[in-house]
């Protein structure tokens, strides 16, 4: 699998070399994600069983300059993800399983307001094996993940950055405030180096 990965860095490293347009990196990246979910055994079957508590976050792959990561999350049945942005571009595949997704847009009220923003829900999916969906700010970055269904899912992600160390965001949608935060891989080193 180690040597997908390095042809995974080498395509991606030729959309990014292309274009620093997000819309156009993801269109650019997407066969690649496409390809990695038709791989067999992407997750070693150990890590591909869910967590008791909560989603589990792995790191699959980044090349040495972070240019983008390959994360893998499992979700139990009933598991949910708070609604969050990512501050960078992302694209999200289905390789096992449904999650439900949805999205939303935060709406400036303006300075005097208070609060300052509203957190619109914009629409719901559910995305089921094979299906790939995107993020990228500022207008399409805020979502909810969650696998309601009684089947664990298994999701993969290309992101523009080691998303286990990226500031960013949960939203709290009912006061439209946000809190800081950084979510960590379950594993230090990535599984494929
Ligand atoms: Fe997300």
């Amino acid at each position: 699998m180690s040597a997908q990965f390095k042809e995974l860095e080498a395509a991606i490293a030729a959309v990014l070399a292309a274009s620093d347009d997000y819309r156009t990196i993801i269109e650019g990246v997407r066969p690649h994600l496409r390809k990695l979910l038709a791989e067999e055994g992407l997750l070693p079957a150990e890590l591909a069983e869910p967590h008791p508590d909560k989603y589990a976050q792995y790191l699959l792959y980044k090349p040495e300059n972070e240019a983008f990561s390959v994360v893998a999350f499992v979700w139990g049945a009933g598991q949910v993800a708070p609604v969050h942005d990512h501050l960078i571009w992302g694209l999200v595949g289905v390789y096992r399983g449904a999650v439900v997704e949805k999205r939303y847009r935060r709406v400036d009220l303006g300075e005097a307001a208070e609060p300052r923003y509203e957190i619109r829900e914009v629409g719901e999916v559910t995305a089921r094996q094979g299906d790939i969906s995107f993020v990228y700010p500022p207008d399409h970055d805020i979502h909810g993940v969650a696998n309601p269904f009684g089947e664990p899912a298994i999701t993969v992600h290309i992101y523009g950055t080691d998303i286990g160390k990226q500031p960013r965001h949960i939203h709290d949608v009912a006061s439209g405030s946000a809190r800081d935060v950084v979510t960590k891989h379950l594993n230090e080193v990535a599984i494929y180096g």
